[in-house]
């Protein structure tokens, strides 16, 4: 979820609507604005997008202040009833929120037992306290301070009260949120890029503290009571950065300029000598570690994956991957020196955060790999190392995923250098081939599309087969493939097949695989064969001088080891045109969102 709020001279409805578009991929089943003149509060919510919103907003109601929120449903299904802002009983209150109120039900026991509820959303029991502990006597200031002592999980607020025109109150803790400065306005959203329309000047907002927003003022407060200075900041990002341009979509223009960003990382992570550089005390931490154990969620937990190959054969460093969601429950048993390697986009991923906190906890090192600056995982874990991919909007990760594989193969290939270990590749070199392939890979864009006609034209299901790294990007093709185009798609191990998954394989049933590795390559082959003889439509894509003839898409030729960063290309694309053909909302796909800020 996100949300967004403006208080100023100006008619906040468009600030609001065109921030909440920009945090649409946060979340999208439904949103809402509710804002705030001489006549009163004035709502509107509705399931679906920005776009559906947009219609039911009133032209002719002009208001100077306002909040917004767009939603992925956590509790309650997606519905206009549910969809944000809430109101308490006497409609005074009016409220938006992101994140997840673990207690809601033991607070309305303790104190809203009599309280009728209009929606069936943990976030109602957050306004109807403010009102009730109001009712009680108290300010509105210090009912909402002990409001938020009494809640347990994770937020972002904020809040409008009826009777006062010139305040918004606002509140943090684990949800992302950030306080736009401005003249003679500010603004409240849950990242920057939905308030740059109006500003570049930001102020953090730290767990449990409360803001009181007004047009010339931002005060923030701890629970207890003591006023907090915090220097703003200025968002390095440009408006143009998270604008389509003539891409029809996001997620083409981001697969589009993975070459640029190969070459941007390049350039970032190099000294003026030309050679590739990491913070040393980021590769002396790796070092000591007897074990990394790398965390992640989704396209970041596949880039994970890859760069464990480059921890253990370049720099010989015995490493772990996880998902986030398991380890923070079920932590494996740890060695003696571990170090924690976070890897997230958007550095917001709570399943990921829930691990950092918990590592921390133990008082270990750890080092996030994070698309966004400031992000909240970044921000708590000891080192950061930034993708400099620039803003990925589509929900399915593109650009990102190549970055972390790049990065992390910096980040291996630097401890090795400084563990002495001669290896013979000059990653520099490596990387800037890869770059070059890239461009030509985008070249192919009309066999891509043929390719998705031909494979996956009706089908309901799609196999990827893939082995060592190639089964790590098989991974990340099928979730690739099941995110945006809703066809049932799995990544296998090829050996694997013949152990239950081959039983799936039916007449015509798509499989790609990938053959990028000389040591596998007649494995792979034989694993083909094996599909293809039980009538798989089988689409080999195989790296030059490893390809055969029959094969569907030869790449050129890459370092073994950087594959991952070119076998994954034609998959993205692939994709993309069987879910462009099959009318899918490629940008946002159903029930997804790009942010997940709750557990
Ligand atoms: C969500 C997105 C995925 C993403 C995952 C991890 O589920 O839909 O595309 O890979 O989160 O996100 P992160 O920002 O931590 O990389």
């Amino acid at each position: 979820c996100g949300i967004v709020g403006y208080i100023g001279n100006q008619d906040s409805k468009e600030i609001l609507l065109k921030g909440l578009e920009k945090l649409e991929y946060r979340g999208y089943d439904s949103a809402g604005i509710a804002v705030m003149n001489e006549a009163g509060v004035h709502l509107f919510k509705e399931k679906g997008r920005i776009a559906d919103l947009r219609k039911i907003v009133d032209p002719e109601v002009s208001a100077n202040i306002g909040i917004g929120h767009t939603r992925w449903a956590t509790h309650g299904k997606p519905s206009k009833i549910n969809a944000h802002p809430h109101q308490s009983s006497s409609e005074r209150f009016t409220i938006v929120h992101n994140g997840v109120i673990e207690n809601y039900e033991f607070l309305i026991d303790e104190y809203l037992s009599d309280v009728e509820f209009t929606s069936d959303t943990d976030t109602e029991v957050i306004v109807q306290l403010v009102e009730k502990f109001v009712n009680d006597g108290l300010e509105v200031q210090e009912a909402f301070r002990k409001t938020l002592e009494r809640l347990e999980g994770s937020y972002a607020i904020a809040m409008i009260d009826r009777q006062n025109n010139e305040t918004i109150y606002v509140a943090k803790n684990k949800s992302p949120l950030l306080v736009g400065l401005g003249h003679d306005f500010n603004v409240v959203a849950s990242d920057a890029m939905a308030m740059l329309q109006v500003t570049k000047e930001f102020v953090e907002i730290m767990d449990k503290e409360m803001v009181i927003v007004t047009k010339h003022n931002v005060q923030i407060l701890t629970l207890t009571g003591e006023t907090v200075k915090r220097e703003p900041f200025t968002a390095v990002l440009d408006a143009s950065d998270i604008e389509k341009g003539t891409y029809p979509h996001y997620m083409l223009k981001e697969i589009d300029e993975q070459p640029i960003v190969i070459r941007k990382i390049l350039k970032e992570y190099s000294d003026n000598q030309g050679e590739l550089k990491i913070d040393q005390t980021i590769v002396e931490a790796i070092k000591e570690a007897d074990r990394l154990y790398i965390v992640a969620a989704g396209t970041s937990y596949h880039a994970g994956m890859v760069g464990k190959n480059f921890f253990e054969r370049l720099a010989n460093i015995p490493t772990e991957v996880h998902v986030a969601s398991e380890f923070v429950y079920n932590t494996p048993l740890l060695t003696e020196k571990p170090m924690f390697i976070f890897i997230s986009q958007s550095g917001e991923t709570a399943d990921s955060r829930a691990v950092l906190v918990k590592v921390k906890e133990l008082g270990y090192k750890a080092l996030t790999i994070t698309n966004v600056p400031g992000s909240t995982l970044s921000r708590e874990a000891d080192y950061t190392l930034l993708l400099h991919a620039g803003p990925e909007i589509a929900v399915a990760s593109t650009k990102a995923y190549t970055a972390q594989v790049a990065v992390l193969s910096i980040l291996a290939q630097a401890v090795a250098q400084s563990k002495n270990i001669v290896n013979g590749i000059d990653l520099s070199h490596e990387l800037s081939i890869v770059a070059n392939a890239m461009d030509t890979l985008c070249e192919y864009r009309e066999e891509y599309e043929q390719m998705a006609r031909d494979f996956l034209s009706d089908s309901r299901n799609a196999f990827y087969i893939g082995r060592g790294l190639d089964f790590a990007v098989c991974l990340e093709g099928a979730l690739k493939l099941k995110e945006i185009s809703y066809i049932q798609a799995e990544g296998f191990a090829g050996g694997e097949l013949k152990h239950g998954p081959i039983a799936l394989i039916e007449n015509g049933t798509p499989v790609f695989a990938l053959a990028t590795q000389e040591n596998i390559n007649l494995n792979i082959r034989g694993n083909v064969k094996e599909v293809v003889s039980r009538g798989a439509n089988a689409c080999v894509i195989s790296m030059k001088g490893l390809d055969m003839k029959g094969d569907a898409f030869v790449l050129p030729e890459v370092h073994p080891l950087l594959t991952p960063l070119i076998s994954v290309v034609p998959l993205q694309y692939i994709s993309y045109y069987a879910a462009l053909h099959r009318g899918c909302d490629v940008d946002k796909p159903r029930n997804l969102a790009k942010s997940v800020t709750v557990e």
